[in-house]
């Protein structure tokens, strides 16, 4: 074991060693101070699912204060009738939250559930990661604030301060760093069931969204700074260097004819069963592009890696429009009903 790591072992055996008051303190401490989100306040798995698929690249504002959480329960309360629900339904409640396929993979956990668990929620950490795109995060945040059994979980908040906590040096999101992060997290979770792992889990996820913030954090306040090994806080978590931004652009048509837009319904992407903006084919372009259509509109939108410029080109003459099955005329008084990805929702809306 070379130095670094024996400061480590070291570290973690006066946080999780017999008598320690870590774990204690931090949730004495959340007792006091930790917010109360509506899926604090229940211990069923399935309102705990949705939350934490909400929250996975969504702010708690967003999801709250939006109301997505609360529309999304109140119509489908429970696996029953989301895994009996159109998936058109499903996309519509979710739009404006991105992401779609958190949409759908909750969708399908509930039709799992339904068919492959009878109805009822699986209740250990190994058969709740057999549902359908449930990674060990997930399965953890389920495991442990429903069922209050010693799963870890380590999002990016928890990963700060455990990098904090043990003055990690490697890059917490290499596969290196990220196995070891999870181990030291596995390390310091109580040994079994019902011992306040669902309390424990969520101070520590409450601890790394508020003192042990990432720019300016309060290590005066913080419960556990005389366990915290870092004296540099803000050099930590080490992360890999960020990807570069690529820039990409995109044509669409804006077809308008007799209070109907043109739309086309996404596949083999990311937003899959998304309707958008049609894309403008090369050959639709090849003729006399200038006559054809014309840019109306130019915008920016950014999704994962990429900086998109969205061009949207009027067509006049409709009538020459090539229809397929993936496109469709709507009157714009639909366009309400259906689920439009949001750069094509935010072009209409300045289209029309
Ligand atoms: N972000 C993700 N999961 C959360 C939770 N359970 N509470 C607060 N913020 C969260």
């Amino acid at each position: 074991m070379n130095l670094r790591n024996q400061k480590i072992a070291q570290r973690h055996d006066a946080l999780a060693g017999e008598g320690s008051s870590f774990r204690a303190k931090l949730i004495r401490w959340f007792e006091q101070n930790g917010k109360s989100y509506p899926w604090r306040d229940t211990q069923d798995p399935y309102a705990i699912l949705v939350s934490e698929l909400m929250l996975q690249q969504t702010q708690v504002a967003t999801v709250l204060e939006r109301g997505y959480y609360q529309r999304w329960m109140k119509r489908f309360p429970e696996t029953k009738t989301l895994a009996a629900a159109d998936e058109s339904e499903v996309l519509k409640l979710w739009e404006g939250l991105g992401y779609y396929s958190r949409a759908r993979r909750l969708h399908q956990c509930a039709q799992n559930i339904e068919q492959q668990f009878a109805g009822s929620f699986p209740a250990d950490l190994a058969s709740i990661r057999l549902l359908p795109g449930v990674g060990p995060y997930t399965a953890g945040a389920v495991a442990s604030f429903a069922f209050d059994l010693p799963a870890a979980i380590v999002d990016g908040n928890v990963a700060r301060v455990l990098a904090r906590l043990f003055d990690y040096r490697e890059a917490v999101d290499s596969t290196a760093g990220g196995k070891m992060i999870w181990s030291l997290a596995q390390q310091l979770m109580p040994k079994r069931k019902n011992a306040r792992s669902r309390e424990y889990n969520s101070a520590l996820m409450e601890l790394g969204q508020t003192l042990c913030n990432r720019s300016e954090p309060l290590c005066g306040d913080c419960p556990v700074s005389a366990y915290c090994a870092t004296r540099d806080p803000k050099s930590l978590p080490i992360k890999k260097p960020r990807q570069k931004t690529v820039l990409m652009e995109e044509d669409v048509l804006f077809a308008k004819n007799k209070g109907r837009i043109l739309l086309e319904k996404e596949s083999g992407s990311r937003r899959t069963g998304l309707w958008k903006l049609p894309a403008l084919h090369a050959e639709e372009s090849s003729h006399s592009p200038h006559q054809k259509e014309q840019i109306v509109l130019t915008m920016k939108y950014s999704i994962t890696k990429y900086r998109v410029t969205l061009y949207v080109h009027q067509v006049k003459d409709t009538a020459n429009i090539k229809l397929d099955q993936h496109r469709k005329w709507f009157a714009i008084a639909e366009l309400d009903q259906l689920t439009l990805g949001a750069p094509y929702r935010r072009a209409l809306e300045k289209l029309l």
